[in-house]
This record gives C-alpha cells, structure tokens and sequence, in this order.
C-alpha cells in the first residue's frame, strides 16, 4: 500500500529519475516487508519442459531490473519469479535522454532505452548475491557495437547460468538497430544452434520475440525453433510493440521506441495464441504485454500461456499490482470451477 503510494508519488518525478530512484530505494530495501506473501494454492504453477515451480505464476518482466539490483525486494512484493536484465557483456549507455515517456491517458509506456546496462560483470555480482526468494530470470542480450552478436548470447548464457535459474535469450528489443533481425529464418536457425553449445548448465532458456509478427513469421519462428531449438525451455511473448494504434491519444505517441502496456494487450495476446497453436505444449510460453489485472493474465494463460509477466502497468498501480493480479487470477479460476491454474492453460486456443 505504502509502495504503491511511494509509485503514484513517483510521477511527480520525469520517468526515468523516477524509475532510477525507485530501483536504488528498492536495493536498499526501503520500507519492504521482510517475508515473501502467501499465494492462494491454487494458482500455484510448475511449467512442464523448463521445470520452474512457482507460487504464482506472475512475474516481473525484464527492464525494470536491468542490473540486478532489486530482486529480492521484486519478490517480497509478490512476484512469483523475476526476470533481470537485459544485460551485455560490455557496459554500455544506451540512447540519449528523454528516452522513456509515459502515456498516461492510453496507460501505456513508450520506451528507446536501448540497453543501457552496467555490463554482465556488475550483474553477476549481483546475480550471485540473490537469495532465491523466488526464480530469477537473466536476460541476455548483445552490445550495440558488437561485430559478432551470436557471440554476445554465447557469452551472456556462460557467464549468468551458474546462478540464474532461468536465462532469457532476448531477440526482441527494438531499441537496438538490426536486433529485431535476429529472428529472421536464418539468422535465428545460426543463433540457436551456436547458443546451443554455451555452457547452459542445465538451466532452462527461454527466447523472448516481438509482437510485429504476422502468421508466416510466427510459423517460420515455430519452424526454426523445433528444428535448432528444441533444447530451449520456452518463448516469452511479448516484448515492446513498434505500432501505434489509432486510439493511442496522449501527446506522447509520436515519440519513437518500443510501446507497452494496456494498448499491447490484445497483439500481444493474440500471437500468443499463434504460438500456443503451432508449439502446442512442447514449449513453455509465458505471456507478457499490458497486464493489468487477474483477468488479463487469465486470458494470456487460456490462449496457451504457462505463466505471464508484467512491467508498464505497475508504472501507473505500483508494485501491489503483482499480489493483486495473483489473487484476481485465483478468483478467475474459482469463477469457472477450475482446481488448478494448468486446466486452465489453453482452455481458449
Ligand atoms: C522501460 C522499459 C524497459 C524495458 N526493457 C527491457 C529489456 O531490457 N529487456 C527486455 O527483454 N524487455 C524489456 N522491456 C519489455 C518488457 O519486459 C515487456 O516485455 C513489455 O513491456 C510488455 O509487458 P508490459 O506491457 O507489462 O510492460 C522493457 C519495457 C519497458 C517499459
């Protein structure tokens, strides 16, 4: 409650030192709750190929922790697993500020951060540190200026597996020019199967795609996967969306980089629901893109997700969003005559 006061205060701030002094109370543990929440039983979630045991299935989406400096407060709030990052090898700035807008009217975020991260040595530090309240995702991704961006994967994965529990292989940012690319047929076929001889240490990865996809992409996305990829965990779907729907109205809209929030719900959704289709149980999917409450996440697990994700929405309710969305979640299963959040998995495929 008082965090969620502490975030609405927060606007007073531009964005980003707003986002900036959020994290640096967080790592300092600042008027946190010392224990974890108790979750309703039945929204509690193991998601069948990476292994993953959740509590709740709802998680912190990568961005807001990019250097893994607040996890264990991100748990304490509810969270039933957090994804750090993204993280390059090399530390480096991102875009020039202003680089994140609210759009508070759509309720939605544009952002053109574009990795601005203190490279995966501080993180690993970090990384190392964390207690593991709840799962830990690292997010990798490549430096700006590097010549060879598979190698910048190879090298993220060695260096986060032996302490993440899951590791996110991030292809999906538009916010670093040609990133997007990658998956492209050919490019993601070459990335897959050099990142399928780092040094995982069994840990489950995930790759992370975009939701500007049409059928024919989805398909060749799916294609490649279960041809290279079949020792990945799962796809996490949605990262940013570079369309601007009509009925976006705040002044902010023109801005350039990737939106989120409530008006990437429905895209990102529905190619959930293309994924879930054509990978149909082989792959772990977790769903992300403007959560807003239990029924959202319940539509993204009906359309075939395992677990979901959020991040913009928690800029306009604040950190409480997490529980609140949990326990929405279970009274949508209550609602429907459902036990478990698995029977619920695909139920509107
Ligand atoms: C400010 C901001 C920064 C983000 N940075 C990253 C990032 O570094 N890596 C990544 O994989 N996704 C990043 N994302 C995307 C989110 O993880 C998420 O996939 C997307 O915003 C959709 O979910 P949401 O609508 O709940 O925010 C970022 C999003 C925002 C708003």
């Amino acid at each position: 409650m008082l965090a969620d006061l502490a975030a609405k205060a927060a606007h007073l701030l531009p964005p980003e030192a707003a986002h900036v002094a959020t994290v640096r109370a967080l790592s300092k543990a600042l008027g946190v709750p010392a224990k974890p929440p108790a979750f309703p039983t039945n929204i509690a979630a193991v998601l069948p190929k990476s292994g993953l045991k959740l509590a709740s299935p709802v998680g912190l989406a990568a961005g807001f922790d990019k250097n893994c400096e607040a996890p264990e407060a991100m748990a304490r709030f509810g969270f039933g697993f957090v994804e750090c990052g993204t993280v390059t090898p090399k530390p480096q700035p991102g875009n020039p500020k202003p680089r994140v807008f609210r759009l508070t009217e759509d309720r939605a975020v544009i952002n053109r951060m574009g990795f601005n991260n203190f490279g995966l040595e501080f993180f690993v530090r970090r990384l190392a540190k964390y207690s593991h309240l709840v799962p830990i995702g690292a997010n990798v991704g490549a430096n700006k200026d590097s010549e060879d961006r598979i190698a910048d994967y190879v090298t993220g994965i060695n260096a986060v597996a032996p302490y993440a529990d899951y590791i996110t292989i991030n292809i999906s940012s538009p916010n670093t020019p040609g990133l997007r690319g990658l998956q492209d047929k050919a490019s993601l076929a070459a990335l897959l199967s050099r990142c399928a001889d780092a040094d995982r240490k069994a840990k489950p990865v995930f790759l992370k795609v975009a939701p500007d996809l049409d059928a024919e992409a989805v398909s060749d996305i799916c294609g490649v996967v279960k041809a290279e990829g079949a020792w990945l965990a799962g796809l996490i779907i949605s990262n940013t969306t570079l369309a601007r729907p009509e009925s976006l109205k705040s002044a902010e809209r023109g801005e350039a980089g990737g939106l989120s929030g409530a008006p990437l719900f429905h895209p990102s959704t529905e190619v959930l629901r293309l994924f879930a289709r054509q990978l149909g149980g082989a792959f772990d999917l977790i769903g992300a893109g403007g959560i807003a409450s239990g029924a959202d996440a319940y539509a993204k697990i009906r359309a075939g997700a395992n677990a979901v994700q959020l991040y913009s929405m928690m800029v306009y309710e604040g950190p409480g969003l997490a529980l609140r969305v949990a326990r929405e979640l279970s009274h949508c299963l209550e609602k429907d005559g459902l036990a478990t959040l698995f029977e619920a998995v695909s139920k509107d495929l």
